[in-house]
């Protein structure tokens, strides 16, 4: 059995009120760090370092090593940084969200010290008095940002009190520029503002996406909700040739043709939306492939007897839990010709193996392409890091909400707020 897809048999063409006008990448309208001088200023830098921790330990510090070159960049040329992150979603303080492991670690790969102590949160009386002891030349980590309610409503008072820490702003938080919070939006505006190395490198990167992008250009989606990527399939509809759906996505979509899933998870109230993306890709041209095949079990636990049935005829009883040896087979070789490659979600439960075995098979196939490709979301890049082929990845995004967001058309806070 091959992939289940639907060619195009429409030639009508694309009119649609939400249609193609917002497929491009946003204009530069921030300054680099090449257009500003941050020689003797204290310079405040957005970073993300809302890193996984696992018993109290950082357990992928790819978002630390990613804010080097930025951090390097400044204290080459005699900047004082002051370092503001959140991690986490904390409602209010929460010991376990505090940044120390996440000094201790910077501190390594700086090869340097980094100041830090336990303080209330931005804004407070003990962290100003901290920050205003700083020699020159030093980087301070400020307390994880989300202990101040202020932060993520954007408050400006908030914005005003960290602004008040330095005399220019840097972010280089680009998996943070789709919140408008006042370390990324609200402090942008009062100070002079320039956007880092990793920030310009994610735009650059997927701004490659949306510009005229080398053809054919195939998307892989995957993850539990169709209803998280219907927004970013839309916009790349006129760009894309083909689209391979996995994870459980693949089975709201599977209903809309009559499937059988069994009790594979479907948004039974996303059936008519992605009829109605499927309607859309007809229009467009593009192919979608959905796994023609999936590894199934009863629940989602280690150790549980799997059996491997056609992703539409699931028996009743069973879920489908990861795509298939077939579905890993057709979208590998329908991705062998691809120029561009974008890749987002896992093609199954990937946190619970042995049903991370196809989106690792994705990662070394995606790593194996000669093509430009990008890869974004916690999953995916996991798996790509794990086949140890991640440098043959052309762009490894940071960014998974905020890659999303890009690619869905959208103006992201953070980076319109540098516009000079
Ligand atoms: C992320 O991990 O995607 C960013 O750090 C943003 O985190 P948030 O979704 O909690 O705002």
């Amino acid at each position: 059995m091959s992939s289940r897809s639907w060619e195009n048999p429409s030639e009508a063409p694309y009119d649609s009120e939400q249609g193609s006008a917002s497929v491009t990448a946003p204009e530069r309208s921030y300054r680099t760090l090449a257009e500003v001088d941050p020689a003797g200023k204290c310079v405040l830098v957005r970073v993300d370092f809302n890193v996984p921790l696992s018993s109290g330990a950082i357990s992928d510090d790819t978002r630390l090593r990613a804010s080097l070159p930025t951090l390097e960049h400044l204290l080459q040329r005699d900047a004082s940084l002051v370092l503001m992150s959140h991690l986490g979603r904390p409602k209010g303080m929460t010991p376990e969200l505090r940044l120390a492991p996440v000094a201790r670690r910077l501190a390594e790969l700086l090869d340097r010290e980094v100041r830090y102590v336990e303080t209330p949160g931005p804004g407070s009386l003990e962290q100003a008095a901290f920050v205003a002891k700083a020699p020159a030349g030093s980087v301070t980590l400020l307390e994880n940002t989300r202990f101040d309610a202020r932060e993520s409503c954007n408050d400006p008072e908030l914005a005003r009190i960290l602004a008040g820490y330095g005399n220019l702003f840097v972010n280089d938080a680009f998996a943070t520029v789709h919140r408008a919070h006042a370390s990324t939006e609200g402090i942008a505006h009062l100070l002079p503002a320039a956007a880092g190395h990793l920030l310009v490198a994610e735009l650059e990167s997927l701004g490659r996406l949306l510009n005229n992008p080398e053809r054919p250009f195939k998307v892989v989606l995957g993850g539990a909700k169709v209803s998280d990527k219907i927004a970013v399939i839309e916009n790349l509809l006129p760009l894309v040739d083909e689209l391979f759906i996995g994870g459980a996505m693949a089975f709201t979509l599977l209903r809309t043709q009559g499937g059988k899933v069994g009790k594979s998870l479907v948004e039974e109230d996303k059936i008519d939306l992605a009829r109605h993306l499927i309607e859309r890709a007809r229009e467009q041209s593009v192919t979608i492939h959905l796994p023609a095949d999936s590894i199934c079990a009863a629940k989602a636990v280690p150790g549980v007897a799997t059996e491997v049935h056609p992703s539409n005829g699931i028996p009743i009883g069973l879920m489908g839990l990861d795509a298939g040896p077939e579905a890993v087979a057709t979208f590998r070789a329908g991705l062998a010709d691809a120029k561009t490659v974008f890749w987002n979600g896992p093609l199954g439960v990937f946190e619970v193996p042995p049903f991370d075995r196809a989106t690792r098979a994705l990662a070394e196939a995606v790593a194996s392409l000669d093509g430009f490709t990008v890869v974004g979301g916690g999953d995916s890049v996991a798996a790509v890091n794990a086949t140890g082929f991640a440098h043959r990845i052309g762009h490894i995004s940071t960014g998974g909400g905020a890659s999303l967001e890009l690619l869905e058309g959208k103006v992201l806070p953070g980076i319109a707020a540098l516009a000079p």
